[in-house]
């Protein structure tokens, strides 16, 4: 390694709680120092100290384009020169929003966010204003950014009132949200059984991305909706991640089934920051103006974050990008693997462990963690910036060719058989 990467990070660490702007990004989890990355085109990453690695992590999944996409950097040039930010009203927040509908023709409406976290904390806000209600259901296994009511883990029992996952989560804030597995009927419907006329909401990943790539079974979101329908509660999914991944639309348009509200992030966002809550008129008019439900921001709606949304959902849109992914994920799938990989589309997870594929958070054997530290500093040796975590999921891109897809493959499995012959 470059002792530039040291140096740096010694630098960030007398600035910088543990040197770093978002944790995961200290390398904690896989070991070794965070490489310092100067510029990115493409499918490639540049280091500070002058490497050079194919990008698996494509800034936690934003970057499906690719970095640097020029469409978007013309788009983005042209709004900082017409002024950075105005607190006013713009025509370019209207044609994101109707650039967004186009892709969820069930909702109605958009509030723009400037981050995911925010986007959950405000349907969850839409969601009690409408129900009256006060409690929200999540799943173990799944994230949803780091406000209050989501950094909440189960208790011992199957059903449980959340306690705080993060010092500094009020007791009274955690016990409104309700912890379950995923994968597991049984405890959504004990969860109603127990609290049901309470419930706001159900928020779910509907593919759940944050602790490794959890494919849950057909039918699962169809019960969430059947379950959330009977008791009065609105089902919240959130495509932070899946939104605009898999076609120029959401996950429900896949699954066919509709939730009340979906969270955006990420792509939309063409890797500047925007979110978004999109739902029903009904719903989104809870919020001021219209209703009694108190959103804001200074950055909502930021003319050169919309423009990069924009001009990535309009080059998404044509389609292209879409049929590129589906070739690259079917040559993925002919490469010869000894190491199981999961995927849904361009999503992609190195299974460490033994046994069947897991579909819950604590189905991931804590082997996987070390195992996946080895792997990680042999990639990034060998050319390849896959997420520095065990838990975390891999993107594929416009940007991306199959010759990057065998480096990835061929790196992993040279990496495994010298574990083999441990
Ligand atoms: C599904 C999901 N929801 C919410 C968030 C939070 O988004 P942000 O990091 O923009 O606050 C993330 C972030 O990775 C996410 O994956």
């Amino acid at each position: 390694m470059n002792p530039i990467h040291a140096a740096l990070f010694e630098r960030a660490q007398g600035v910088m709680p543990g040197g770093v702007s978002s944790p995961v990004r200290a390398f904690r989890s896989v070991g070794g120092t965070p490489r310092y990355v100067r510029s990115a085109a493409g499918a490639d990453l540049h280091g500070e100290g002058g490497e050079h690695w194919i990008d698996f992590c494509l800034a936690w999944g934003p970057m499906i384009l690719g970095h640097a996409h020029p469409e978007v950097v013309e788009a983005v040039t042209r709004a900082v020169r017409d002024g950075l930010a105005f607190g006013t009203v713009t025509r370019a927040e209207i044609e994101l929003a109707e650039r967004i509908l186009a892709g969820y023709p069930h909702h109605s409406r958009v509030r723009l966010v400037s981050s995911g976290t925010e986007a959950v904390m405000t349907a969850l806000r839409i969601a009690r204003a409408a129900t009256g209600r006060a409690r929200v259901l999540k799943f173990s296994g799944c994230y949803h950014g780091h406000y209050d009511a989501m950094l909440v883990k189960g208790g011992s029992g199957l059903v449980s009132l959340g306690i705080g996952d993060s010092a500094g989560v009020a007791p009274g804030t955690a016990s409104d949200t309700i912890v379950v597995p995923l994968d597991d009927e049984e405890a959504v419907n004990a969860a109603f059984a127990a609290y049901g006329g309470e419930i706001a909401a159900i928020i779910v990943e509907p593919v759940p991305a944050n602790n490794g790539l959890l494919l849950q079974r057909d039918g699962w979101l169809r019960h969430l909706r059947r379950v959330s329908e009977r008791h009065g509660t609105l089902l919240i999914f959130d495509e932070v991640i899946t939104g605009f991944r898999f076609h120029y639309g959401g996950y429900d348009g896949q699954c066919a089934v509709m939730p009340d509200l979906t969270t955006l992030g990420k792509i939309v966002g063409g890797g500047l920051p925007v979110a978004a809550v999109v739902g029903r008129a009904e719903l989104l008019d809870e919020l001021a103006p219209v209703g009694a439900a108190y959103q804001a921001g200074t950055m909502g709606g930021n003319p050169v974050a919309v423009a990069a949304g924009i001009a990535t959902l309009d080059v998404l849109a044509r389609g292209d990008v879409y049929s590129h992914l589906e070739f690259l994920g079917a040559h993925f799938d002919r490469l010869p693997k000894k190491l199981t990989w999961l995927r849904q589309g361009s999503i992609l997870w190195p299974w460490l462990g033994r046994g069947a594929p897991p579909t819950t958070d604590s189905g991931i054997d804590p082997l996987v963690k070390p195992a996946f530290g080895r792997l990680h500093a042999t990639w990034l040796e060998r050319g390849v910036y896959f997420p520095p975590s065990a838990y975390e999921v891999g993107f594929l891109s416009a940007a991306h060719r199959p010759a990057h897809l065998d480096q990835l493959v061929s790196v992993a499995e040279a990496w495994l058989s010298v574990e083999d012959a441990k």
